[in-house]
């Protein structure tokens, strides 16, 4: 293990206004810089500043139907922590990417560019997709069933794999003298040849700085945790009580040894969307505003389509109706579809409270207080078994992430749960992971 001692991982989750649903109407965010390279460029900075062990963004390749209620759209991810690590250092680079809607070698070739861009700190964010919309964008009339989207991720991964490991770390001779540019034997094809995918290689970007870029997963229902448990260093996922996080954790680290893999090697992530104020009344001041400042039609078609179920002719400060559908309906996201409806049964919540609810995470976990109050649940959850660190999710930026960064990350180096400074250069030795061999 390269050098972690137990130490909180931190990851920044960059959504152009923040992560509240109204933040783009608070006069602290900056909605309007959504397609402004350097926006993000100064965001990624805070966050190295913070030493931070990455920030990620994350995509869809549809743009939800309901535009006129949030920011919508924005710069492709890859390319833009492409200009992000050119005026960065150690900050890892992590974008999520489809495996439903690419093909491998496309994918296999992007991450790799990155990689040597930044000098090996490339991070996937696997996902398979969860929205129809995004099916109507590439010739399908219906989005592919749930179960054979994470069966072709899992070939997907595999045959990447393949092609990362088809140069060897030493392939390139340059001998300028005798005319060898490289060494034949050690660039390989791959012929793979599968269910999925017929991919001969090798790539055609050589062997990269982390061998393979590091591999982060983000699903939860159960397909999603037994393909994390086989595949995945890190995992970002939502879970409301300290409870449910601890039964995750353990669940999906015993996965992950019996796919003998040692549990440690898989970092695990929970979302926290933290809402700082320098009193705890502050704070609360801050998350009511914001709840003040929702969009209910937007957050009425958001909840409608994490549940599955058109809920616009229900009154607003009535329940959820009593019939939902099952998780075994669900062909999209499946996790959040439970979450979000055991929220609502489990707090008794009407509809109008779980739209308030979801407005700062969309489900990840909400916590208005001060910086001590914040880093003591960031503590506690650590300490109990519930996270080895988290996906820190601001509601307003840029503000909400230079307080965090300011105000939170110096307690928690206090406590001895943080980094001083970054010890290693890429993102796997920030989390402390091993580069892979070459297979
Ligand atoms: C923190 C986090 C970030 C996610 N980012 C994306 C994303 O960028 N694109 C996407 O299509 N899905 C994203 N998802 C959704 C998951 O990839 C997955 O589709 C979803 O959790 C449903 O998976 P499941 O059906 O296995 O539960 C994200 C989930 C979480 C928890």
């Amino acid at each position: 293990m390269s050098g972690d001692t137990r130490r909180l991982h931190l990851n920044a989750f960059l959504m152009t206004p923040g992560h509240h649903d109204a933040a783009w109407r608070h006069p602290q965010s900056q909605p309007h810089r959504a397609t402004d390279v350097t926006y993000f460029q100064e965001l990624a900075r805070t966050a190295e500043r913070g030493l931070l062990d990455s920030i990620f963004f994350a995509d869809g390749l549809a743009i939800w139907h309901r535009i006129g209620g949030n920011v919508s759209g924005g710069l492709e991810p890859l390319t833009l922590l492409s200009a992000i690590a050119v005026v960065t250092e150690h900050i890892g680079l992590i974008s999520t990417a489809s495996t439903t809607f690419n093909e491998p070698f496309h994918l296999a070739r992007k991450f790799a560019s990155l990689d040597h861009i930044s000098g090996g700190r490339a991070g996937w964010n696997i996902v398979t997709s969860g929205s129809e919309e995004e099916a109507a964008n590439f010739n399908l009339d219906e989005h592919l069933e749930h179960g054979l989207r994470y069966e072709r991720a899992a070939e997907f991964v595999e045959v990447t794999n393949k092609l990362w490991d088809s140069w060897a770390d030493d392939a390139v001779v340059l001998d300028r003298t005798a005319g060898v540019y490289a060494d034949t034997a050690k660039v390989r094809r791959i012929e793979h040849v599968g269910r999925h995918f017929k991919v001969r290689g090798p790539l055609n970007v050589q062997r990269i700085p982390q061998g393979r870029p590091l591999l982060v997963q983000a699903g939860s229902s159960e397909d999603g945790k037994e393909f994390a448990a086989r595949y995945a260093e890190a995992i970002f996922t939502a879970q409301q009580t300290l409870s449910d996080g601890q039964a995750f954790y353990k669940d999906v680290k015993t996965r992950a040894e019996r796919y003998g893999r040692r549990p440690v090697n898989l970092k695990i992530l929970p979302g926290i969307c933290p809402i700082i104020g320098s009193t705890e009344a502050e704070a609360r001041r801050l998350e009511d505003e914001l709840t003040g400042l929702q969009v209910i039609d937007y957050g009425l078609a958001q909840l409608s389509s994490m549940l599955n179920t058109d809920l616009s002719g229900y009154p607003l400060d009535g329940p959820l109706p009593d019939v939902l559908p099952t998780e075994d309906d669900v062909n999209g996201n499946k996790s959040r579809f439970t979450l979000v409806s055991e929220l609502a049964r489990r707090d008794r919540l009407t509809i109008r409270q779980i739209i308030a609810r979801l407005g700062g995470g969309r489900g990840h976990r909400v916590f208005a207080g001060t910086p001590e109050q914040i880093a003591d649940q960031l503590e506690e959850w650590f300490r109990e078994g519930a996270a080895d660190g988290f996906n820190v999710m601001p509601p307003i930026l840029p503000t909400g992430l230079e307080d965090f960064v300011d105000h939170v990350v110096p307690i928690l180096q206090r406590r001895g749960l943080f980094r001083t400074e970054y010890t290693g250069r890429t993102l796997r030795e920030h989390y402390g992971l091993d580069r892979p061999e070459r297979v």
